[in-house]
C-alpha cells in the first residue's frame, strides 16, 4: 500500500492535496452546529448526481414517454420509487440545507473581506440550481410542471423588445413542448450538474484560500505558532469530520423519515396536480411552484405590474450578490454587533419565511398587501444593512476565539 501510494505521489500530489484540504486544514476550533451545513450540501449534492444517473436510466424525455416512464418507474422497477423519492425529496433537503448554509454566512458575516469571492461563487451555485430545480420540474410531465414552466417562461416576454423572441428561444417552440422538454432534459442531467460542480470546488478552492471564518468572525491566521500553525486552528480530520459524521446521521434520520412516510411533504415537495399528465387544455385552479420558491414567487406577484415584478425579483437576488460591499461594517459576527443589526437580521429573516408561506397560497387582497410588506423588509434589509453598517457601534471583538 506505502509503495502505491509513494508510486501515486510521484505522479499527482494526492497526500500534499489530502493534507492541505483535510488532514492538515487548519480549521477554527469554535466552529458550532452552523457549520455543518457545507458537509450536507456535499453529501446532498452526491445523492442526486447518484439517484438522478439511475432515474435516467428508465426515464423517457418525450411529450408521449415523460409521464408513463415515471410512472412505470415508481410501479415496476425494482427500487424505483425509492430512488425518485430520494431524488425529489434531495431537491428539498438541497435547498433547505442551502438556504441554512448561507443564513449561516449571514449571521456571522461570512460574506465579508476577504471572503467575497467565495461568497460570490457560492451565489453562482445558488442560481445554477435554482435553475436545476427549475428544469427538472418540468420532466415528469405532469400538470403542475407543464404550467409551471408556463407561468415562468412566459414572464420573459414582459421584457421591452427582446421578450418575444427571449421565450420562443427559450421554449424552442410557441408553447411548452416536446422540444423544450428536451432541451431541459440535456440541461438537467448534463449542463447544469457539471457548471454546479466545477462551481462547487472554485467555492472550495477559494474558501481553502483565505480560510475559514467562524462564529466569533475573527481571522485565526493573525496568531500562528512557530511552525506557523494558527493558535486557533484544529486539524479539519478528524475533528470536524467526526462532528460531521454525528450530524450526518441526524440528518439522515430526517432524510429517511420524509423519504419512507411523507415523500409528498404535504404537496409541499411533490404537489398533486403533478399526478395528472400535462395537458396542455387544462388550467390548474392554483399554479404555485414548490416551495423553495415561493419566496421569490411572492414578491413577483406582489408588484402588479409583470415587468416590475421581474425587475423586483431579479433585484432580490442581485442584493444578494452585492451583500459583500453593501455591509460596510468592520465587524463581522452578529455576536458583537449593534442590536439595530440583530434586528434587522431578524426581521430580514422574517419577511424571507413570511413571504415563502404568502407564495404558496391562492392570492387574494389581504395577501397581496402582506406580501408588499414583507417584500419591503426584504429590500429595507439591505437599504438599511448599507446606511448603518458604516457608523453601528459595536462590541470589542476578542482577539481569540471564545467558547460557550
Ligand atoms: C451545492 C452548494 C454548496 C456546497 C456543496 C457548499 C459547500 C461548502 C462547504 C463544504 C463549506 C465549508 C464548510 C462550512 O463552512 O459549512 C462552505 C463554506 C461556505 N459557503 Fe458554501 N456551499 C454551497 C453553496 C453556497 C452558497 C449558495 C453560498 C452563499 C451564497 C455559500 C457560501 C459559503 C460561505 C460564505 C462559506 C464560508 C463560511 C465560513 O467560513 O464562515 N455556499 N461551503
Amino acid at each position: 500500500m506505502k509503495s502505491l501510494i509513494r508510486w501515486l505521489d510521484d505522479r499527482i500530489p494526492m497526500t500534499a492535496t489530502y493534507k492541505r484540504h483535510v488532514g492538515q486544514y487548519p480549521a477554527p476550533k469554535n466552529f458550532n452546529i452552523w457549520y455543518l451545513f457545507g458537509s450536507l450540501a456535499l453529501l446532498v449534492l452526491f445523492n442526486q448526481l447518484f439517484t438522478g444517473v439511475w432515474l435516467t436510466m428508465s426515464y423517457v424525455p418525450t411529450t408521449e414517454g415523460a409521464f408513463a416512464s415515471i410512472e412505470y418507474l415508481m410501479r415496476d422497477v425494482e427500487y424505483g420509487w425509492l430512488l425518485r423519492y430520494m431524488h425529489s425529496t434531495g431537491a428539498t433537503a438541497f435547498f433547505a440545507v442551502i438556504y441554512l448554509h448561507m443564513f449561516r454566512g449571514l449571521l456571522y458575516g461570512s460574506y465579508q473581506k476577504p471572503r467575497e469571492l467565495l461568497w460570490i461563487f457560492g451565489m453562482l451555485i445558488f442560481l445554477v440550481m435554482m435553475a436545476e430545480a427549475f428544469m427538472g420540474y418540468l420532466l415528469p410531465w405532469g400538470q403542475m410542471s407543464y404550467w409551471g414552466a408556463q407561468v415562468i417562461i412566459s414572464l420573459f416576454g414582459a421584457i421591452p423588445v427582446i421578450g418575444d423572441d427571449l421565450t420562443l428561444w427559450i421554449r424552442g417552440d410557441y408553447v411548452v413542448s416536446g422540444a423544450t422538454l428536451n432541451r431541459f432534459f440535456a440541461l438537467h442531467v448534463i449542463a447544469l450538474p457539471l457548471i454546479m460542480v466545477v462551481l462547487i470546488f472554485l467555492h472550495l478552492i477559494a474558501l481553502h484560500e483565505v480560510g475559514s471564518n467562524n462564529p466569533d468572525g475573527i481571522e485565526i491566521k493573525k496568531y500562528k505558532d512557530d511552525d506557523g500553525w494558527p493558535l486557533d486552528g484544529i486539524p479539519f480530520h478528524p475533528y470536524y469530520t467526526v462532528k460531521d459524521v454525528l450530524g450526518i446521521a441526524g440528518f439522515l434520520m430526517l432524510f429517511c423519515f420524509f423519504v419512507f412516510f411523507m415523500p409528498e411533504g404535504g404537496g409541499l415537495m411533490l404537489e398533486s396536480p403533478n399526478f395528472e399528465a400535462a395537458n396542455p387544455l387544462k388550467t390548474p385552479e392554483h399554479i404555485t411552484p414548490v416551495w423553495y420558491f415561493t419566496p421569490f414567487y411572492a414578491m413577483l406577484r406582489a408588484v402588479p405590474d409583470k415587468l416590475g415584478g421581474i425587475v423586483v425579483m431579479g433585484l432580490s437576488i442581485a442584493l444578494l450578490f452585492i451583500l459583500p460591499w453593501l455591509d460596510r461594517c468592520k465587524v463581522k459576527s452578529v455576536r458583537y454587533r449593534s442590536g439595530y443589526h440583530k434586528f434587522n437580521l431578524m426581521q430580514f429573516s422574517v419577511s424571507f419565511i413570511a413571504l415563502g408561506v404568502i407564495g404558496l397560497l391562492p392570492e387574494n387582497t389581504l395577501l397581496k398587501w402582506c406580501a408588499r410588506v414583507f417584500t419591503c423588509g426584504y429590500f429595507g434589509f439591505f437599504i438599511a444593512l448599507w446606511w448603518y453598517s458604516k457608523r453601528e457601534p459595536t462590541k470589542p471583538v476578542p482577539e481569540r476565539v471564545t467558547f460557550k
